[in-house]
């Protein structure tokens, strides 16, 4: 079966550098990252801050944190548990780096809050954050397929997935509310799925939506680039202190 894990980290090795640079990772830094799923950025974290650091990955996903374990050394530590509950010394890390994870919690100010208690005065967060609907092929195009053929519920900013930080103004309202103010925020696009038959990718990540091939694979031909299929979208890179 496709790792379709490790083809999303191939094609998002951009994504995960740039958020290095903002955050200004290098040698010795002790480093948080939240919602580290199957290790973007925190492997490439680990190996920047080097020996003399520390990056601490946050994600009730046991099974992908064992994965992530795997690929790193003795500068990583983990905590298997939802970021509004990690656990943390306050002012100990220079940075906080969190991609696309924060969008899945619950409350995402309550983790932001706790996040700038760990932070380090002067230190930055950099989350990368899905942009609005519209702009995110890789979620509206199997997901128009799939609210023709089934009962979805209504389109929401406003409950944990990948629209609940998806414009400014919610980033502004919900970084505002636990105290950030943010210093930078870009926009990139970038390439999260590439697959002839995108049938399987869905049915991984969406199991619960019908989405008839042909209707799938008609719907994404508009996608096709250079004579491959990719679904992707914009994200948006946001720094804050
Ligand atoms: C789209 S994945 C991103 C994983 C990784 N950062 C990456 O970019 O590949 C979203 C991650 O958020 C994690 N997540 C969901 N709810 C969370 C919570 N309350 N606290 C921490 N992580 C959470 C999931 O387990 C998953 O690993």
């Amino acid at each position: 079966m496709t790792d379709w894990y490790a083809r999303e980290a191939r094609l998002t090795v951009e994504v995960s550098e740039r958020m290095l640079e903002l955050a200004g990772i290098r040698s010795g830094m002790r480093v948080l990252d939240l919602a580290t799923g199957r290790g973007e950025p925190l492997v490439r974290i680990a190996h920047r801050v080097g020996p003399t650091g520390l990056v601490v990955g946050v994600d009730p996903w046991m099974d992908a944190l064992e994965e992530t374990r795997r690929r790193v050394g003795e500068n990583v530590q983990f905590q298997a548990v939802s970021a509004d509950a990690f656990e943390f010394v306050p002012g100990s890390f220079e940075a906080v780096t969190s991609r696309w994870g924060l969008f899945s919690m619950p409350d995402p100010v309550a983790v932001l809050r706790r996040a700038r208690q760990a932070l380090k005065p002067g230190g930055c967060l950099v989350a990368a954050l899905w942009a609005e609907y519209e702009r995110i092929p890789w979620y509206s195009v199997p997901r128009e397929v799939a609210a023709r053929f089934g009962q979805l519920p209504p389109l929401a900013y406003d409950r944990p997935g990948p629209l609940r930080l998806a414009t400014l103004e919610l980033i502004e309202r919900d970084f505002g509310a636990a105290g950030w103010v943010l210093e930078h925020v870009e926009e990139r696009e970038c390439a999260i799925v590439e697959a002839e038959d995108l049938g399987e990718w869905v049915r991984f990540f969406f199991p619960s939506w019908v989405t008839p091939a042909e209707e799938l694979q008609r719907a994404a031909e508009p996608y096709r680039k250079d004579g491959v299929l990719r679904l992707g979208g914009v994200t948006r890179l946001v720094v804050a202190r």
